[in-house]
């Protein structure tokens, strides 16, 4: 049995330290049986959510742009990968409004009680969370774990594990840290097994 990982890449430097970092993750997902599919948040076309609320009734949303077949494809995902930077102390814009037009989730989910995401599904769905910051500073990641908890709670893809990384405005090169480079294949590689054993006991 396969299963499909969405790798959510939050950076505009996709060749960048994010990038490197997450082409490992993809790497361990793609080698532990999974087939993967790159999503560069910051080369589509999309708006931020307006509050239209037309998701308050159905599941659906009335803004039709490059961000709408996100919404079925993560429906169909069993797992998901997060790449991004620390900016401003949380995720970068792009991504944020990516992560906000899943309000067609939190509605149904917490409005309507009618989940998208079914309760076998919730027990093999996950979610790896790879992120990197310039400064060298406690708290650095306090911003981006927050919105990940309640994005993961939203679209029921539980959040799995993390690697990050602070202090990039001196090391520059992430290749530089192979513990970091290695615990985003292994977490991966590991995550994306336990998706396949929990989709082939559960499905
Ligand atoms: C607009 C902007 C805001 C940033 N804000 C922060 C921040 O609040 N905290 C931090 O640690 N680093 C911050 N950084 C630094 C990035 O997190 C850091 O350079 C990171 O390595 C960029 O990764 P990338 O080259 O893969 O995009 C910021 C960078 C930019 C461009």
């Amino acid at each position: 049995m396969t299963a499909k990982i969405i790798a959510l890449m939050g950076s505009p430097l996709q060749e960048g330290n994010t990038g490197k970092l997450l082409d490992e993750a993809i790497r361990g997902a793609k080698d532990a049986g999974c087939s993967v599919a790159r999503i560069n948040v910051c080369d589509l076309n999309f708006s931020g959510c307006m509050e239209y609320f037309c998701c308050e009734k159905e599941e659906k949303c009335c803004i039709e742009d490059e961000f709408s077949p996100f919404l079925k494809r993560f429906k169909n995902m069993d797992g998901l990968i997060i790449a991004t930077p620390v900016m401003t102390m949380g995720i970068p814009g792009q991504l944020k409004s990516f992560m906000d037009r899943f309000q067609v989730y939190f509605m149904a989910k917490y409005f309507r009680k009618q989940p998208i995401i079914s309760k076998e599904q919730k027990k093999w769905r996950r979610t790896l969370l790879l992120s990197i910051g310039g400064m060298n500073i406690e708290n650095d990641f306090d911003g981006i774990r927050l919105s990940t908890d309640a994005f993961c709670d939203i679209i029921d893809c539980p959040y799995y594990d993390g690697v990050f990384q602070n202090n990039m405005d001196v090391i520059k090169d992430i290749t530089t840290k192979s513990e970091i480079m290695e615990a985003a294949y292994k977490k991966s590689f590991e995550m994306c097994r336990e998706i396949i054993e929990n989709k082939e006991k559960y499905s």
